[in-house]
């Protein structure tokens, strides 16, 4: 069963796999983590800034938490929730971020992800969400579809 999780040390490996199955395809619209960045001390070495983003102690950077896919042990994508709504969520990147890995896309992960991302933001207290549309990610308006009989907001 998928579940969003919180970062952890022991899905690093998996995390790694997903940006370079990303990279390798020129994903652009959603740019994730350099792979050639994660090592062994990645997690540890990147902790305090993700901690601080959480806190909006990270200046230019809108309030926002990371969320990893997993689904039985393996590593199949991320959601990222920005819960206020500065000028440059507002404008430009919305409330909400999510990818598949390349090597998963096409199962129903995408709509899963959205569908319990939702009804994270209202854990967190959100009486709404921006989902930003564009010609690079068009493909979120049949994810929206897909998920809307199930979503926590309408
Ligand atoms: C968008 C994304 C998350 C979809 O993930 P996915 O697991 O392949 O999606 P699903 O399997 O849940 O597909 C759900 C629906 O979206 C449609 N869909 C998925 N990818 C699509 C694409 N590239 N083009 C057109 N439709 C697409 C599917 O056909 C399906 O519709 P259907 O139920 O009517 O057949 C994935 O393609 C991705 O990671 N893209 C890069 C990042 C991105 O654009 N994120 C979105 C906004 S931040």
């Amino acid at each position: 069963m998928l579940q969003l999780i919180k970062r952890c040390p022991e899905y690093t490996l998996g995390y790694k796999a997903y940006c370079q199955e990303l990279y390798d395809n020129n994903v652009i619209y959603f740019r994730p983590t350099n792979p050639n960045s994660i090592d062994e001390d990645w997690f540890s070495r990147t902790k305090s800034w993700y901690d601080k983003k959480e806190k909006g102690l990270i200046e230019g950077q809108p309030i926002s938490f990371h969320y990893w896919a997993v689904d039985n042990g393996k590593f199949i994508g991320e959601f990222q929730l920005r819960t206020e709504f500065p000028e440059k969520v507002m404008l430009d990147i919305g409330s909400i971020g999510y990818a598949v890995r390349v090597s998963e896309q096409g199962k129903g992960y995408g709509i899963e992800i959205l569908r319990r991302g939702l009804e994270i933001a209202k854990e967190h207290g959100m009486e709404r969400v921006l989902l930003t549309i564009n010609d690079k990610n068009i493909t979120l308006i049949s994810q929206l579809n897909g998920c809307m009989n199930t979503a926590p907001y309408q």
